[in-house]
């Protein structure tokens, strides 16, 4: 295969570890039905989720990445000060600041660190994962912690069907180092931002321009705001095209990829991209039905899914893919370490 020179060239990074958690709850749809006019037939047929995992109240963001983190760190068998960096990818961190990184590096224990939150919404851990790697292959670090974890259910307005029956909570973390050998890691990633998207999915309050007033939470501007079918055209076409560009400059085919793990925002767009790319239906791997949209943990649980599933083994080659809001679109290709 022929493999072009990447922009991670200096040192080869791979992904050494993974750990997911989701909190307890269940919000089935069938709950769902109870609080808002929907049926669990729309839901399956229309985004293809069976149900999500709440948090309690006062359960936060940093809370779930902790838990993932851990259990990277666990599988890993190394504490929580073996990483010289963690960045967190959120849109729902604890607070503006300080920064859900600083929360989860007080709460792991973790001493003599830095890190940082990454904004990319659906991107975020595609985006950290790049971001991360940077620093390792470098070889400015040994090892970054890289965390995709949101608490949706904390921006949602449980009163509007056509948001409140996609998202989710949950959070992934995985720990990135050089790879001893050349045959697994990192291998290239196309991202691109498109900003003029930003008004089809957004959270208008609570920030400089519309800072938290009674008005604000009136207006009901603390909440997701989407136009469903904006952000479902340009999913499926930019995340497509991504993944083409991809696979061509890597002398690749669809039907190559062992695990293509997107973004789970709607079973259609997952199935729409996969039939787009050529890629063969066992190598798609699928958990909105358990999970819903947890923005940022979508692909590590769906990484979670894959190992779960026996499709993720050393050399497996991977496909991640994602769009979310602002526009964030990215697609990223390595080969599997463990
Ligand atoms: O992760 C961030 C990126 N986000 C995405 O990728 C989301 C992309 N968009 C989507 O996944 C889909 O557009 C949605 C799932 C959000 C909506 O599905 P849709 O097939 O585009 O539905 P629609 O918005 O066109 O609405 C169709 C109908 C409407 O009724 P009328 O006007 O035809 O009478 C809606 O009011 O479905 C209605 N509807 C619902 N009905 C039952 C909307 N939400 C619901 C619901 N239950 N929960």
């Amino acid at each position: 295969m022929n493999e072009p020179a990447s922009p991670l060239a200096k040192r080869r990074v791979k992904i050494s570890a993974l750990g997911t958690y989701v909190p307890p709850r269940l919000l089935t749809n069938a709950d769902l039905e109870r609080m808002v006019d929907t049926s669990n037939e729309w839901i399956m047929e229309r985004v293809g989720i069976r149900e999500r995992h709440i948090v309690d109240k006062g359960v936060s963001t940093s809370d779930l990445a902790v838990e993932a983190a851990k259990k990277a760190l666990a599988q890993r068998g190394i504490g929580p000060s073996d990483v010289d960096a963690i960045i967190v990818g959120t849109v729902t961190p604890d607070m503006l600041f300080p920064s859900t990184a600083c929360l989860v590096q007080h709460k792991l224990g973790a001493q003599g660190i830095w890190g940082f939150d990454l904004s990319g919404a659906c991107s975020a851990f595609v985006y950290a994962v790049q971001t991360g790697a940077q620093f390792v292959a470098t070889g400015a670090h040994k090892r970054v912690l890289v965390i995709g974890a949101d608490v949706m259910s904390s921006i949602i307005d449980y009163t509007d069907r056509a948001t409140c029956v996609i998202f989710g909570d949950g959070a992934g973390a995985v720990i990135l180092e050089p790879a001893q050998d050349d045959s697994v890691g990192l291998i290239d990633f196309i991202h691109e931002i498109e900003g003029s998207g930003g008004c089809f999915l957004y959270m208008p309050g609570g920030g400089s321009l519309h800072p938290s007033t009674h008005e604000t939470v009136d207006r009901k501007m603390h909440y997701v705001h989407q136009d469903g079918q904006q952000v479902f055209k340009f999913a499926v076409r930019k995340q497509t095209e991504a993944c083409l560009k991809l696979l061509e400059r890597n002398g690749l085919k669809g039907s190559d990829i062992d695990a293509f793990i997107p973004h789970q925002a709607n079973l259609r767009i997952i199935n729409a991209t996969a039939e787009r790319l050529g890629l063969r239906p066992e190598s798609v791997i699928v958990n909105i039905d358990r999970y819903g949209n947890t923005t940022a943990g979508t692909i590590p649980l769906a990484m979670g899914t894959a190992i779960e599933q026996g499709k993720l083994k050393k050399g497996s080659l991977v496909l991640m893919a994602s769009v979310g809001a602002g526009f964030t679109v990215g697609a990223a290709l390595l080969r599997w370490a463990y």
